[in-house]
């Protein structure tokens, strides 16, 4: 049932990914390297499987969000593996965007990436100007200087230092647990004042902290081959990783009961149709690539 979710999820997204960005000239080539190869979409399956309760987001509306998240991400991967970054030469299973592309253009990619992400929300006829306003508010909070960048640049800023568990799980919330969480939310667009977005916004937190854990975790126990990533990234860059702050044990127990938490967050209420998040946060803690 996952399974063919997620890829229904991957089929929809990628064919719009291609038409909003086109193919014309050399950037526009370079985007298209990283967003169109082979990736999980864990973010636009969970917008999609938020907006399964949410019947006021059309599903024109749904697949825009979900589009704009992964124009997102994949600007941050991108990004990530840049030498002055995490110097990585191997994304989704091929060279990495500024090996192929020259650090410049992937630098400027990733750039156009993000402001795409952005002028496709602004441009769906489907949402409501409060909607549009809404979607950016949690897009541009999960991903700017008190999200995602202010944790990559505590992730370089403490590589070969010493640090706790309470620091590491601010770093992996911010630079990945905070646009998890966001894609979450997107999924209940509109749905601010409702008496269950609270549980939304508490699942997305648990499974956006669970999916960092798993992602170290993985860099010791898979091979380059299935993540289609290198292994030894956080070795050779010294990080801190949850994995060496709580030791492998404890990080694979931490990352099951966040999981069980979210689970357990969602459902003591009587939210319908949550199914599918519920596969979800399994297959974030479970998942093997
Ligand atoms: C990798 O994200 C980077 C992290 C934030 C941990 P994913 O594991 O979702 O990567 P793709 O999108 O499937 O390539
Ligand atoms: C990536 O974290 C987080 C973002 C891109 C925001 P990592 O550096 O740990 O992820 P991988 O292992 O390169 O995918
Ligand atoms: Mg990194
Ligand atoms: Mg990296």
């Amino acid at each position: 049932m996952l399974d063919k979710f997620l890829s229904q999820v991957r089929e929809q997204v990628l064919s719009n990914i291609e038409s909003v960005i086109g193919q014309s000239n050399s950037i526009e080539i370079a985007m298209n390297y990283s967003a169109l190869s082979k990736s999980k979409m864990i973010r636009a399956a969970l917008i999609f499987a938020s907006a399964e309760s949410n019947k006021d987001l059309k599903k024109e509306s749904i697949l825009t969000l979900a589009t704009a998240i992964e124009l997102i991400h994949t600007y941050s991967l991108i990004h990530d593996d840049l030498p002055s970054m995490d110097d990585d030469d191997f994304r989704r299973g091929k060279e990495s965007n500024h090996i192929k592309f020259g650090e410049a253009n992937a630098i400027l990619a990733g750039d156009a990436l993000q402001a795409l992400a952005y002028e496709i929300i602004v441009n769906d006829s489907n949402l409501s100007s409060d909607l549009k306003v809404e979607a950016v508010s949690l897009l541009t909070k999960a991903c700017g200087k008190n999200g995602m960048v202010h944790g990559q640049s505590l992730d370089i800023e403490n590589e070969s230092k010493k640090i706790d568990k309470s620091y590491i799980e601010k770093i992996h919330m911010l630079k990945t647990g905070m646009l998890i969480q966001c894609a979450v939310s997107l999924g209940q667009l509109g749905k601010k004042y409702d008496k269950y977005y609270e549980n939304f916004k508490k699942f997305g937190i648990n499974i956006g902290l669970a999916f960092q854990i798993t992602d170290d975790l993985l860099e010791v126990t898979s091979d380059k081959q299935t993540l289609g990533k290198n292994i030894n990234s956080d070795k050779k860059n010294n990080k801190a990783t949850y994995v060496n702050v709580v030791g492998f044990d404890e990080a694979i127990v931490e990352s099951k009961k966040l999981s069980d938490s979210a689970i357990y967050e969602i459902s003591k209420e009587n939210i319908s149709n949550i199914n599918m998040l519920i596969e979800l946060a399994k297959y974030i803690t479970y998942r093997e690539k």
